[in-house]
């Protein structure tokens, strides 16, 4: 099997200290740099001699083949037995790409053209909601990859807005997440997205109904004006008609790309009417520069391979099971949420391509959040927790504001925190320091803790687009190595049947719960509702 080489002879004993002396050379040599990113591996527990057996690991993978599969548009989600083509979202309108015998590019400029055309009637104010007023508030209701790609980007792009628009997520079928986001809102300047690749899934499904009451409410009842107010983004031009909105409001994706590989498609529609069609397509050339390094760059200086090799390192060599996203950025606040969906919901698996079990670890846990904030909260864990996490920090190197320096403190903080990570202060040079002898042990901070420094020259349309493919392409080469299906999410399904079946116990005549568990919960709850 692919991953039964034993490793324990390199690195795990290792520190960065001893690393760092034994070969001096090490920070250029596992620095790469492509189009504006910068990623230092130096501080990740390997040398040369286990980058290169890793290296040497994805050669004996699938990983070529499936990259090579996925670019020509071959079914590579199997369980599903579609293509995995988010890559032709970003192809320049020349190219040529495939799948089932179609070139899908000419289509995917079609709906960029539509949706071009759309976002740039809102932002001029051509587009009137139905009492002829202006549109000034957006809000995208999708879940998952309906949600969090758009919501990413709106945080990351603020500044790149049309400020006299906001833009509003709502996704949870909890209704307190409707009634917060609509909340100060009126109706009549307000159009929603109703985003969902399937059109069946029941919180988007139930939040759209929710807001179609509550925008015909304002409009005395008045169907018509619907259109006015309502746009969908899909692949179920049906559903979408049958729901009620004008198929000319509609953008389509195609089942060719996976929910959480679909921020670049029609899902964009938000974060479009947010930055304006040219932006978008500078995000999508971003996309497109990373997707071709991904391709050509040789397996040493390829920035995904790198990483994602980093990701299998971590979590089946050194036996790390949770990885931390650290990027020094506020607009990056929902950047860790993102990846949760990219990673866990791609990698989170438990058989091979063939079905059988897979027999090491797959996807670690992913979480994070913005440093300097971190650090006065879980970094504490990072530096002296006896469990190791390791880390991704991402910074722009430019400002795109600044203040009194703070730019340089915040980059210095990031800095310095990865150096703590790797370095950690010994006992010695906290006697050397004149430290109580009482407080060395408590100060002592073992380092050794594995990081990535991710940095971005500045924060632009065009470098989210690097960024976010950048982690598309090392979940697909860690999933390639995993010899998983990156593609499919059965995992999600069950939940969503049972709280089906749940739900008319809740609600209606009580009956037996499935176990004795939920028999109380659903007890103590019809309680407490006065059931
Ligand atoms: O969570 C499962 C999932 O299918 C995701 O993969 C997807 O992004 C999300 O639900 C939303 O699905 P849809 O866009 O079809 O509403």
């Amino acid at each position: 099997m692919v991953i039964s080489i034993s490793y324990a002879s390199h690195g795990r004993t290792n520190t960065a200290r001893d690393l760092f002396a034994a070969d001096p050379g090490r920070t250029p040599a596992l620095t790469v740099e492509s189009q504006e990113i910068h990623a230092d591996f130096s501080k990740q527990r390997i040398d040369r001699a286990v980058l290169a057996d890793l290296i040497a690991l994805l050669g004996q993978t699938p990983f070529a083949a499936r990259r090579a599969a996925m670019f020509a548009g071959e079914h590579i989600n199997t369980t599903e037995d579609r293509a995995v083509l988010h890559v032709a979202l970003r192809a320049p309108r020349h190219e040529v790409m495939r799948t089932d015998g179609l070139d899908v590019v000419p289509q995917v400029h079609a709906v960029l053209d539509r949706m071009g055309a759309f976002a740039e009637r809102i932002r001029n104010g051509e587009w009137k909601g139905f009492t002829g007023k202006r549109i000034r508030n957006i809000v995208n209701i999708g879940i998952g990859g309906s949600d969090l790609g758009p919501a990413m980007a709106n945080d990351a792009l603020r500044d790149f807005a049309q400020q006299d628009l906001q833009f509003r997520f709502v996704s949870n079928v909890d209704p307190g997440d409707f009634a917060w986001k609509t909340a100060g809102l009126d109706p009549a300047e307000t159009l929603f997205i109703v985003a969902s690749k399937t059109f069946t899934t029941q919180e988007t499904m139930t939040n759209a109904r929710t807001a179609r009451a509550w925008s015909l409410a304002a409009f005395g009842g008045d169907e018509k004006s619907v259109a006015r107010h309502f746009v969908a983004v899909s692949t179920a031009a049906d559903l979408v008609t049958q729901f009620g909105i004008d198929p000319a409001n509609m953008f389509i994706f195609w089942d060719w790309v996976g929910g959480r590989y679909s921020m670049d498609s029609a899902i964009g529609l938000a974060t479009m009417i947010a930055i304006g069609a040219p932006a978008f397509a500078e995000m999508l050339a971003g996309f497109h520069e990373m997707d071709r390094h991904f391709l050509e760059a040789p397996a040493e200086r390829n920035l995904p391979v790198l990483l994602g090799l980093m990701q299998v390192w971590n979590t089946d060599f050194l036996g790390f099971e949770s990885h931390a996203v650290l990027p020094y950025c506020q607009h990056l606040t929902r950047f860790a949420a993102y990846l949760q969906q990219l990673e866990m919901e791609s990698n989170g698996k438990r058989v091979q391509l063939d079905g059988t079990p897979v027999n090491w670890h797959t996807c670690p846990v992913i979480w994070g959040e913005p440093g300097t904030n971190g650090q006065h909260a879980f970094y504490q864990m990072l530096h002296q927790g006896n469990i190791t996490v390791p880390a991704d920090f991402i910074a722009f190197a430019e400002p795109n504001v600044d203040s009194l320096g703070m730019h340089d403190m915040l980059l210095a903080n990031a800095f310095a925190q990865t150096r703590v990570m790797g370095f950690g202060q010994t006992a010695e040079e906290l006697r050397a320091q004149g430290t109580p002898e009482a407080l060395i042990e408590p100060k002592v901070m073992p380092g050794n803790r594995p990081t990535t420094f991710i940095m971005c020259r500045k924060r632009t349309p065009r470098s989210l687009g690097q960024l976010v493919a950048l982690y598309e392409h090392s979940t697909f080469t860690a999933g390639a190595i995993w010899n998983v299906n990156s593609f499919d999410q059965w995992g999600v399904e069950l939940g969503k049947k049972v709280a089906s079946t749940l739900l008319p116990m809740l609600t209606g005549p009580a009956t037996p719960a499935p176990d004795p568990s939920t028999a109380s919960l659903v007890h103590r709850y019809r309680q407490w509702r006065n059931r």
